[in-house]
């Protein structure tokens, strides 16, 4: 039996690869491109490219006090001009200079005609509203190029053609708008996490695709779909006659009993795995997409034809235990999809697992990916994941890492609220946050230019013991240019722009986002819903400065005694974690110290 291989890079597609990065460094690389001079020009072209009433801005004074448009740090990165009596179509060439922007609101006007592919060059771009006009078409393959896209509404324009499933190459993408457009076919098999979903109004048929079974019914309907949540399918003709034979009749009760049979045995199976699973109530990784078992072998190609590549081994210990061939023949699960690559939990025969991490886009030589690696499996702290062993060949590079079976603090702190379930309490989320920011710090401590590059709640792996293991430290300077920095969402800092280069500051913004996440209980980027959702910083330094600042911690954490100064301080280090400008941020080093003084862990020094 064939395992169901992911489809192989096609040779033209690996080719294009290096032009793509070329034309990547060309665009991005300019430095007269990345200033508010060609904002400027870009958006004074805009402005004289479409009609209707004209928008009144004071050409003599700088963009960035123009109506709808908003600047950080020199660039722009907001233009919203919602509901201006916009016509016209919009034009090509003017987009691809505003690379600041990260909102892009045109929605409730009359614009048409198809999007503009420079739009492909906006790779902050978060939030695209184009709702409400008449744009129309098929959708653009640029689009799904858009990998920093979180919230995408077409809703309201004359698109149509078929919903392609390369949607789920928007990896970042949780609010995707298509109602009221002229759709056609079926839904595709979407494995995204979409948080808001509406393809109502539209000419779709066919089946509701199950992941979407929990969606409200108002988000399909104006289709001819059938499946959860709306009406079940019919099932095939069966009950045509109303007549029935006795030969009919008797085979359906033959057919009743099996299935009462049937009935009884998932029942039954289902008893037997809930009392399994109250066990392991924890190590739910909502992260993973529920995907078939395969090999790791199905992953790609692990031997070079001269084959003679195997694992290196960085921890040493560890080398009599397993094999390249063991790990190509254990069964793989896929644990989640990365920013730098999928990863996989491999359980070998011995009982044990390993997680393997596929990586993407790597272009480093053997040399330079070799040094690179040794750096990073030279770390050793009891809050990292440790690097156990990498496998290096042309066309597939593999990190092998301990595996932590309680999944990541961003399963557990926003997975399904299910039985089972249990909040992270106000303890474990200061141990999880001091211990995580201990490991930073190491990792900081190692020179000037150590960076994490990666820090987000689904990179912090947890213990049995609820013990927190950073893991995907060192990884963003292996990442080919391709990759865009819409990477970590919510928790980039404003000033990276680079994925590759990613400071001790930007560090210690991610870092603070992740302790804002831990306070409030809330995803950055996706926690607002709202049609023009704000970061989770902003969200609460904006509370706080309307004195509200009670109404942002999580809900679960309000039945603590005597935490409430705690949670204030904690917040205050989220937020000047979080500050804009990076030298106004404090150390790791700082931050470890401001935590270690909250009362809970003064009282623990006490003990000792
Ligand atoms: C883009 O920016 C460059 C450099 O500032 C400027 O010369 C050019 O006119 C701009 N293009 C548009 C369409 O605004
Ligand atoms: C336009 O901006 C300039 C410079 O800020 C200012 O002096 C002028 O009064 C503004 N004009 C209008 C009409 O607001
Ligand atoms: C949408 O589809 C309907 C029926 O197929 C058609 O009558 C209508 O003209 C289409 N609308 C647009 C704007 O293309
Ligand atoms: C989907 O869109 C329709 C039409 O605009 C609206 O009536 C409905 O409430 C929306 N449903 C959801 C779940 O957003
Ligand atoms: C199911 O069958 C009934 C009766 O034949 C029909 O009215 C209904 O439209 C069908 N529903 C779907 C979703 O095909």
């Amino acid at each position: 039996m064939k395992p169901p291989y992911p489809p192989k890079q096609s040779i033209p597609a690996a080719l294009s690869m290096p032009l793509l990065v070329l034309l990547l460094l060309c665009l991005f690389s300019s430095p007269a491109n990345s200033d508010l001079a060609s904002d400027r020009a870009a958006l004074v072209a805009l402005r004289s490219a479409l009609h209707g009433r004209p928008l009144l801005w004071n050409l003599s004074a700088s963009p960035c006090s123009w109506e709808g448009v908003k600047c950080a740090l020199g660039r722009v990165i907001e233009l919203r001009l919602p509901g201006m009596g916009l016509r016209g179509e919009l034009p090509s060439g003017v987009f691809g200079n505003l690379t600041g922007l990260q909102t892009l609101s045109l929605r409730y006007n009359s614009l048409s005609g198809s999007l503009p592919p420079d739009l492909a060059g906006l790779f902050s771009l978060r939030n695209l509203y184009l709702q409400g006009n008449k744009f129309s078409g098929q959708l653009p393959d640029f689009l799904f190029s858009m990998q920093s896209l979180i919230r995408l509404n077409l809703a309201a324009n004359e698109f149509d053609g078929v919903i392609s499933p390369r949607f789920n190459s928007l990896s970042g993408l949780s609010a995707l708008y298509l109602e009221q457009n002229n759709f056609t076919g079926s839904i595709p098999e979407l494995s995204l996490r979409l948080d808001q979903l509406n393809m109502s109004f539209n000419h779709l048929s066919g089946v509701i695709p199950t992941p979407f079974s929990g969606m409200p019914e108002s988000a399909f309907e104006g289709n001819s779909l059938c499946g959860k949540p709306l009406s079940p399918c019919n099932a095939t003709a069966v009950t045509r006659d109303n007549k029935l034979s006795g030969r009919a009749i008797a085979s359906i009760a033959v057919a009743s009993s099996l299935m009462l049979l049937l009935v009884l045995a998932i029942v039954f199976l289902i008893c037997c795995m809930r009392s399994a699973k109250k066990k392991h109530s924890h190590s739910k990784n909502i992260e993973a997409p529920k995907q078939p078992k395969f090999g790791i072998r199905a992953i790609g190609k692990t031997r070079d034809p001269s084959g003679f590549n195997s694992l290196v081994f960085i921890r040493k210990q560890q080398e009599n235990l397993f094999d390249l061939e063991d790990l190509l023949k254990a069964s793989a699960e896929v644990l989640g999809k990365g920013t730098f690559g999928t990863s996989y939990k491999a359980s070998l025969g011995t009982g044990n697992a390993m997680a393997v991490k596929r990586l993407k886009d790597v272009s480093d030589s053997e040399t330079e990916f070799v040094e690179k690696i040794r750096e990073i499996g030279s770390m050793n702290h009891p809050n990292l994941v440790p690097l156990v062993a990498y496998y290096y060949s042309r066309d597939e590079k593999l990190l092998v890492y301990e595996y932590m079976p309680t999944g990541s603090l961003s399963a557990l702190l926003h997975g399904d609220n299910g039985a089972g379930w249990t909040p992270l309490s106000w303890d474990t989320r200061c141990r999880i946050a001091l211990r995580a920011a201990e490991a930073v710090a190491y990792i900081h401590s190692r020179g000037p230019e150590a960076s994490h590059g990666n820090i987000k709640s689904s990179n912090v792996l947890l213990t049995k013991l609820y013990e927190p293991r950073v893991s995907d430290y060192g990884l963003a300077r292996l990442a080919g240019p391709a990759i865009s920095p819409s990477w970590f969402h919510g928790y980039r800092a404003p000033e990276v722009i680079d994925i590759r280069i990613v400071s001790q500051e930007a560090d210690v913004y991610s870092f603070g986002v992740l302790i804002l996440e831990l306070v409030t209980g809330k995803a950055p980027s996706t926690s607002l819903l709202a049609e023009e959702g704000l970061d989770l910083p902003r969200w609460v330094s904006g509370a706080v400065e309307q004195d509200s600042a009670a109404e942002v911690f999580d809900a679960e954490l309000l039945r603590y005694q005597n935490v409430e100064e705690d949670m204030i301080r904690m917040l205050q280090i989220g937020i000047d974690c979080t500050e804009q400008s990076p030298d106004q941020r404090p150390s790791m080093a700082e931050v470890t110290k401001r935590m270690e003084s909250l009362s809970q862990f003064r009282s623990l020094q006490e003990q000792h």
